[in-house]
């Protein structure tokens, strides 16, 4: 029996992808092993900022086979593997597959050719329409009753920044029938929270005739056994009244949203070629609050885009203080060639980069400690994903607003227990199972 290890970076798409990857592989008889053991390497690659490449580059360099053995097969895909396939190839001899991220399809067959014979095969596109999807849901997950469901394909909105839309290909929904089938299998074997992923769900259907992303919501929300339903990620310009109701409406919608701002400034906002400016992003924010109280909103925001000055930057700060999110992934400005920013003048320097994140990264963390710290006194119902990393018989779980929550106790994997909040930080809240952890659901 054939035996691989897979190596996932980056965001939520390529976890999907990787447990796709794996399940198509156990249909095939493989099994999974630890990378020292394995026949095949696989890499599932994310391009989004330099480091993120870097990461797996110094890995790669790792698989030259010692003392002329073959070593196992290497395989890159994913989001690097369509943006520097060749090159990679170039400077890793031991690669034998590269497959980007619209032909995982066709990935198992050239693993098992390469392990055959040797054959190579490099399966990327020349058309950024092109798909040879993976039909097959994701058998093997990181929880068993946690799954993420893709329900579009790449992305049509070329952020100045952005290297998503060169790598990840046009936009392209899945049909809602495929979707529904999907996560009624999932919840047939045991799901009990699925998260709906696209570069921008807000655009599902746009390119159907018969189909919304709220009508889509609609829909899923009947599928008996299914508690909680997710989404990520949004875009503000297209984050729509349907959508918000929809969620209103709808008890098993999680009333937790992520909407990345990227940044304070109109200027920059029209730099980055984002399509709202901040009174539009103040006015979609406030709707969804108003239908929805106890919405959990979290953002993303890049600090030291080309030519950001002192007071855009103060901007950003302005708005964080302001919109009040409850976490935000903060990153500095990172050039992707052959996107348009890559070629925009006035780069900020690394230092002052540096001083920017870190200005936003303090402010972000005493506004989550001051949301979370209203939140003691209250219970809330946690999903219980297992027992806490730092260990001390502390279980792990969530709430509906994808707060981590550390509490006392043991076992309950996968089950509901109502849980009150007696402390907070900026990452977590900690407190007790109500009935001491008995009534489990
Ligand atoms: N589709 C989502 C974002 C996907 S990429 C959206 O429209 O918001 C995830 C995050 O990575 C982005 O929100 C952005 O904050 C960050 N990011 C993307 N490109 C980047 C770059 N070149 N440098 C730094 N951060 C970047
Ligand atoms: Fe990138 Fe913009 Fe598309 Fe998000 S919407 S994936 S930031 S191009
Ligand atoms: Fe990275 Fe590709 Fe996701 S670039 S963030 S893995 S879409």
């Amino acid at each position: 029996m054939h035996r691989f290890a897979l190596k996932i970076f980056g965001c939520q798409m390529n976890v999907y992808d990787g447990e796709r990857i794996a399940a198509e592989l156990f249909a095939r008889g493989w099994s999974e092993a630890a990378e020292e053991e394995a026949d095949a390497v696989i890499y599932v690659t994310c391009s989004i900022r330099d480091k993120a490449e870097q990461k797996v580059k110094s890995e790669l360099g790792r698989h030259v086979p010692k003392g002329g053995g073959r070593g196992p097969v290497v395989a890159v895909a994913g989001c690097m593997a369509q943006r520097i396939g060749p090159e990679l190839l170039a400077r890793f001899p031991q690669i034998r597959v590269l497959c980007g991220p619209r032909h995982l399809g066709r990935l198992a067959d050239a693993v098992e050719e390469a392990l055959a014979d040797g054959t190579p095969s490099v399966l990327l596109d020349e058309d950024s329409r092109a798909l040879d999807d993976l039909d097959r849901p994701p058998a093997r997950r990181l929880l068993p009753f946690k799954s993420y469901v893709t329900i579009a394909h790449g992305c049509d909105n070329f952020c100045t920044y952005c290297i998503v839309p060169h790598v990840r290909g046009r936009f392209q929904s899945r049909r809602p029938e495929a979707i529904a089938a999907e996560v009624e299998s999932l919840v047939a074997d045991g799901v009990v929270e699925v998260t709906l992923l696209g570069q921008n769900v807000n655009s599902y259907g746009t390119d159907l005739k018969d189909v919304t992303f709220a009508g889509l919501l609609r829909s899923l929300a009947g599928v008996r056994g299914l508690r909680r339903l997710r989404f990520a990620t949004n875009h503000p310009k297209d984050l729509t009244d349907d959508v918000i109701s929809a969620m209103a409406d709808l008890p098993v919608v999680c009333p937790a949203i992520n909407l990345p701002l990227q940044a304070g400034s109109d200027r920059i906002l029209a730099l980055m070629n984002r399509g709202y400016d901040r009174r539009t992003y103040a006015s979609r924010l406030e709707a969804l609050r108003e239908a929805l109280p106890e919405v959990a909103v979290t953002s993303d925001l890049i600090v030291a885009f080309p030519g950001e000055r002192e007071d855009d930057f103060a901007l950003s700060l302005e708005a964080l203080r302001l919109f009040r999110f409850d976490q935000v992934h903060s990153a500095a400005y990172s050039p992707r060639p052959g996107t348009a920013a890559a070629a925009f003048k006035e780069r900020i320097p690394r230092a002052e980069a540096r001083r920017r994140l870190q200005a936003v990264n303090d402010l972000q963390l005493q506004i989550a400690r001051e949301i979370n710290a209203t939140l003691v006194g209250r219970t809330f119902e946690v999903l219980v994903d297992g027992p806490a990393h730092r260990g001390d018989g502390l279980l792990q779980g969530r709430t509906v607003t994808d707060k981590v929550v550390l509490f006392p106790g043991e076992g309950l994997e996968g089950r509901f227990v109502d849980v009150v909040i007696d402390g907070a930080d900026a990452w977590s809240l900690r407190g007790k199972a109500v009935d001491g952890g008995a009534g489990g659901r």
